[in-house]
């Protein structure tokens, strides 16, 4: 199947984006703090052609061709995604009548690896070659940030788009969500980020995710701040009531802890940004609770099998475990984690 089979012209546009995973500073992007996230080799693709005053997409891996004219509300569906970058473009003023998409992608979906800002951010760089837009990466992030907040109803973050939009294969993506400054750092020599997926799907994952927004702005506006960004000494958190305490000191050492990472990734130090991601891990764990005792059981095996850190990667509450492995201790970091977790994916 192809663009050609569905619609019986040929597409005039192609681009792909890829999904992520966060190495550190996760829960920190919606309190304008520090992220570290990092593309990973698996991507979604589509082909586009122009059409007027609707959109209409084929997703191959869900075998369905949808269409709607751009004045519907959205639907629940992977549509949306597409209709709220065009509306999100024509919103910011860019002469765009609407689009024909056929869609691709072998990035697992609904495992926490940014599937849906992949779509956005590939629909926007089609939609950029087709209406020949002036639009650099960092507003083609924005634009598919908007799209999802304003249009699919999920109030994320940007680091997810920003990855997928401005990363670098090999490299983090070091990024300080208030002023959007970003700087891409080389991993270390040698090692291997390796994503690991149970297929626990995210189930809770959007009511927990508005939880932790909520306490984390209640716990800025207790503190008198703009944001927990502001925040430096993490002493100042013990004075708030429980347990807004335990999710103020996650985002305040979470942004110590990408700070500390970008060191350790500028001298090149493996095992120190491993301890960092673990550290990370065990924060989220304790102190926010997004963890699951089975992404927890992973990581503690990640480490047993040699990785230098392991942690979940997203929102959590399920999703998959990043972790940093030696690129020559990686096939027996494999087997012996196929053994302990056989429907284990290792990507
Ligand atoms: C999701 C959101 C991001 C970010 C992470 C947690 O992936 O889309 O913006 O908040 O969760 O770090």
């Amino acid at each position: 199947m192809g663009f050609q089979e569905v619609y019986g012209v040929l597409p005039q546009a192609s681009a792909q984006a890829p999904g992520r995973v966060n190495l550190l500073g996760e829960h920190t992007d919606y309190q304008e703090g520090y992220v570290l996230p990092t593309p990973i080799p698996y991507f979604t693709r589509v082909e586009a052609a122009p059409l007027e005053g609707a959109v209409e997409a084929f997703s191959e891996n869900l075998g369905e061709l949808r269409a709607r004219p751009l004045s519907s509300p959205p639907q629940g569906d992977f549509l949306d995604y597409l209709l709220g970058v065009v509306r999100a473009l024509r919103e910011a003023g860019h002469e765009v009548a609407g689009a024909r998409f056929y869609v691709r992608s072998d990035l697992p979906m609904g495992a926490g690896l940014s599937s849906s800002a992949a779509l956005e951010v590939a629909a926007l760089r089609a939609l950029r070659t087709l209406y020949r837009l002036p639009l650099s990466d960092l507003e083609v992030a924005r634009l598919a940030q908007k799209a999802e907040v304003e249009y699919v109803g999920v109030r994320c973050g940007i680091m997810d788009q920003m990855a997928a939009s401005l990363g670098q294969p090999g490299q983090a993506l070091f990024l300080d969500t208030r002023t959007l400054a970003y700087e891409n750092l080389p991993l270390p020599p040698g090692v291997r980020v390796a994503v690991l997926d149970l297929g626990l799907g995210r189930r809770l994952a959007e009511a927990g995710y508005n939880r932790r927004r909520q306490e984390a702005e209640e716990a800025a506006k207790r503190l008198g701040v703009r944001s927990l960004r502001d925040v430096a000494d993490l002493c100042l958190v013990e004075s708030l009531p429980s347990p807004l305490d335990r999710r103020a000191r996650h985002v305040v050492s979470e942004n110590l802890r990408v700070l500390r990472g970008v060191e350790a990734l500028r001298r090149g130090d493996a095992q120190a940004f491993g301890e960092l991601m673990t550290q990370s891990h065990r924060s989220l764990a304790q102190d926010y609770e997004v963890s699951l005792p089975e992404l927890d059981a992973l990581v503690e095996e990640a480490l047993r099998a040699g990785a230098y850190g392991a942690k979940l990667t997203g929102a959590g509450f399920g999703g998959a475990v990043v972790a940093l492995v030696a690129e020559s201790r990686f096939p027996a970091f494999r087997e012996a984690l196929a053994q302990r977790f056989p429907d284990l994916k290792v990507l």
